[in-house]
């Protein structure tokens, strides 16, 4: 291939704009983000995960009777086939995340529409899978504790639902409104890196799921999804309030990061990170850990000097606490942001579906040119 000009790189893609949505508004230098123009401030204080769904999908916030028929399709494709969850058996060893990849893509061997790409099959798969998707984390987590699945809740709302075959009892209606608003907060985002990965697979005519299970291995790594896991095991690790600050200088003077704070396009603080601080907080003093939350925000203050260089905190610091105080296995968090992505990856699937142009980008070769070849026997 004949390169001609000057070769103009991105590497890791920052700054490049892939296409054009209608769906998700961030504005990284005022910390600002809208789903259909809708502000996320209004979505997590006044609406459900449902709702926003239904938004994101179906474009428009539902009216009661649309609500009523959404809702009850979605509690009807909670069950996941029995064969589904015998793989999950299988493999109960490995993490959260790798045995929902390993369920999500055996679930398109049973799916009736997989290989239908239409924009109406990719919603209805999408919600398909939003709703069979908490189904196996909680049966994988009861799977390996020795315990029977707990099947899902026909009345039950969506994360009510979740925590409820979680947990193999009723939330309270404070927990169930936490993990709502937490679905909600990371419903869409963009061109994320899973979302883009997802983007890629479906830009190749593949099918949503397998768009799905590369989303779910892309946002698996502590630099996407990753990070409430890290969060919370670092500050077990720092174990008190007063080490946190002792413990941030040592990790920053050695050129660590400490997990929780920067991100690609916020330069100011992520908007979604005050719903899960004032939760984190709350629910210390409810279940008497106020410890973590002093901790976390202890931390915050030895990071403020990083502000200057656009480094805040982002939605995973206070995330993993939420999940902690409420007594979910840590290395669930990031299956948790996966559950509550799902709408976005279809999202974007749709939308690479609706426009499609393979996506393909070049890459500037560094490397030694024309190397005469050297036959086996004749090598040193
Ligand atoms: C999210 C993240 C990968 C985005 O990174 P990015 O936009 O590619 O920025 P870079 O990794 O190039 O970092 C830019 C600079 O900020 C610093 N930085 C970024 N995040 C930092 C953090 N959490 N702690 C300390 N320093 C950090 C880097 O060390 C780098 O410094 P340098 O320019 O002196 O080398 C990065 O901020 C990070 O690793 N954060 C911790 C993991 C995390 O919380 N992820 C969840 C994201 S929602």
């Amino acid at each position: 291939m004949v390169t001609t000009g000057k070769i103009e790189l991105h590497r890791g893609l920052s700054g490049v704009y892939l296409d054009r949505t209608e769906s998700c508004f961030i504005d990284g230098a005022e910390g600002k983000l809208l789903y259909r123009g809708y502000n996320i401030h209004d979505l997590a204080e006044k609406s459900t995960f449902e709702e926003v769904m239904h938004l994101l999908l179906y474009k428009k916030l539902p009216n009661r009777k649309e609500l009523a028929a959404f809702d009850a399709q979605l509690k009807a494709d909670r069950a996941v086939p029995a064969e589904v969850l015998d793989i999950v058996d299988k493999v109960k060893k490995a993490h959260p995340m790798d045995v929902l990849r390993t369920a999500v893509s055996a679930l398109a061997a049973f799916d009736p529409e997989t290989t239908d790409n239409s924009i109406e099959a990719t919603i209805r798969k999408g919600l398909r899978l939003t709703s069979q998707a908490p189904t196996i984390v909680a049966a994988h987590d009861r799977i390996r504790k020795g315990l029977k699945p707990i099947p899902p809740s026909r009345t039950l709302n969506h994360a009510g639902n979740f925590l409820h075959m979680l947990f193999g009892r009723n939330p309270t209606p404070e927990e169930a409104h936490i993990m709502d608003v937490d679905f909600i907060l990371h419903a869409e985002h963009g061109a994320n890196a899973s979302a883009f990965a997802a983007r890629v697979t479906a830009s190749t005519v593949s099918d949503l799921h397998s768009a799905i299970v590369t989303g779910i291995g892309t946002l698996k790594g502590p630099a996407h999804g990753g990070a409430a896991e890290e969060v919370m095991k670092m500050a077990e690790e720092i174990s008190t309030p007063e080490k946190a600050a002792e413990w941030a200088r040592k990790r920053l003077d050695g050129g660590g990061r400490v997990m929780g704070f920067g991100h690609r396009v916020y330069k100011a603080e992520d908007p979604r990170a005050q719903h899960l601080r004032d939760r984190s907080k709350v629910l210390g003093e409810q279940k008497g850990e106020p410890q973590w939350f002093q901790l976390l925000a202890n931390l915050q203050e030895v990071m403020k000097p990083y502000q200057r260089r656009g480094i805040f905190v982002n939605v995973d610091f206070y995330a993993g606490s939420v999940y902690y105080l409420m007594g979910v296995p840590e290395d669930i968090f990031v299956s948790i942001f996966a559950l509550g992505r799902i709408p976005g990856w279809t999202l974007n699937v749709v939308e690479q579906f609706e426009r499609n142009m393979l996506i393909r980008p070049l890459m500037e070769y560094t490397g030694p040119m024309d190397v005469p070849y050297v036959p086996l026997a004749q090598r040193p």
